[in-house]
């Protein structure tokens, strides 16, 4: 169990503190021109050798119950932008609000308060829970850091929550390697879920499972959203569980969110070449995990580059089958093309996605073929 792992369960923090966040008019979650940027240096001569930008200039706003899907290709930085969302990896400049507060402003201990309301599923049940604790004292620790209650009170809630995950009263005694695979990821979310929280920021939550529990999971979780009125950022790079899962969708590439939209609409027209590359191929792709990643390459030319050398102008231009010279001239800015679609490429034009557009949209790019919504090749997810 690693810091960060701590860091949102909250254990060892002052008892019975009230909440530091209240409601407030406007987006849940807004998050602006976050960047967050790591310095790589050698590791013998600590000399600087570059800075990864693994989250560069990202802005969305979360509403009241949406859900937010993050995809993208391993290392696109979807993991770092749900920590810089959590504020468990300081962001090097932006700025998040949550339920119109700044959290980027907080000293350690408002922001501690502020965590009842927002907490994190991780993708790995395993790592992510001790060992050596019980059941019920895992789902405890957070209830007992923030002093919400104590003794019998206690253990009420932990089976209450316990039981609200799809466990039962008697699992409270176990330790968590008497557990399947799923049934771990069930007791972290009822960890997760013990301060009812608003916001969940779950990072590739069933990426880690057997596919046939990955549907009890999500089903999990999106009935937990219904009964507890709950807000999620989904992070994956398996688009059918993003199609599943979310009401928007954000499409991340080396750092920037290069394509937002909703769901319906950018499964059934992508507009960002990338979008459209990621689609086909995945839609087309038969395997029972198919990655994005997997998905990518028959689609779209080349590897992701490295990051800590991205392409000028727009990043994808190197793997982009449409590129101009524009493209390595100009970075393309995330600009509303067609209301609710942000789209970052010169070549979607204004008005993309409307009616009138979508056959200009539709043969711009690489193959695409999206099958009709529900259609989808996978694993069933209902
Ligand atoms: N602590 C760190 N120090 C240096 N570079 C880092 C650090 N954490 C992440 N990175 C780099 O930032 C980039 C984004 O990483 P991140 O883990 O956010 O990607 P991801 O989209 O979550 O990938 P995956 O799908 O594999 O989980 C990568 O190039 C990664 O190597
Ligand atoms: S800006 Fe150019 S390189 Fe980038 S996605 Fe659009 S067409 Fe391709
Ligand atoms: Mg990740």
């Amino acid at each position: 169990m690693t810091a960060e792992h701590r860091a949102v369960a909250g254990p060892g923090s002052r008892a019975g503190s009230a909440p530091a966040v209240d409601a407030a008019d406007g987006p849940l979650l807004r998050v602006e021109d976050l960047r967050i940027h790591f310095p790589v240096r050698d590791r013998v001569r600590q000399t600087l050798l570059g800075t990864v930008k693994a989250v560069d200039g990202v802005s969305f706003d979360l509403h009241q119950g949406e859900t937010l899907g993050v995809v993208g290709e391993t290392g696109s930085g979807k993991s770092t932008l749900a920590r810089g969302i959590l504020m468990l990896r300081r962001p090097t400049t932006g700025r998040v609000f949550f339920a119109g507060q700044d959290l980027t402003a907080m000293d350690a201990e408002t922001l501690r308060r502020a965590r009842r309301q927002f907490q994190m599923v991780f993708q790995d049940p395993w790592g992510s829970l001790d060992p050596r604790m019980s059941v019920m004292d895992i789902v405890a620790e957070p209830l007992k850091a923030h002093g919400l209650a104590k003794g019998e009170e206690l253990a009420r809630q932990v089976v209450d929550l316990l039981q609200m995950c799809g466990l039962a009263a008697r699992d409270a005694g176990k330790f968590p390697h008497e557990f399947s695979g799923g049934q771990r990821q069930r007791v972290g979310i009822a960890r997760a879920l013990a301060l009812r929280p608003r916001l969940v920021v779950a990072d590739e939550p069933v990426s880690a499972l057997d596919v046939s529990v990955q549907a009890q999971i999500l089903n999990l979780l999106r009935d937990l959203q219904r009964e507890l009125g709950l807000q999620y950022v989904f992070i994956s790079h398996d688009l059918r569980v993003v199609r599943y899962v979310s009401n928007t969708v954000a499409v991340m590439y080396l750092g920037k969110i290069v394509e937002r939209s909703e769901r319906h609409a950018l499964f059934s027209l992508p507009l960002h070449p990338y979008s459209k590359a990621l689609l086909s191929a995945s839609l087309d792709t038969d395997l029972g995990e198919a990655s994005a990643e997997e998905a990518l390459r028959p689609a779209a030319r080349g590897d992701l580059p490295s990051p800590l050398s991205p392409p000028s102008g727009c990043r994808f231009r190197t793997r982009c089958p449409i590129a101009i010279d524009l493209c390595a001239q100009a970075e393309p800015p995330l600009e509303e093309k067609s209301p609710g679609r942000f789209v970052a490429c010169h070549l979607v034009p204004a008005g993309a996605g409307t009616p009138d557009l979508a056959a200009h949209a539709a043969h711009s790019g690489p193959r695409l073929q999206t099958p009709p919504e529900g259609q989808a090749r996978g694993p069933a997810l209902a």
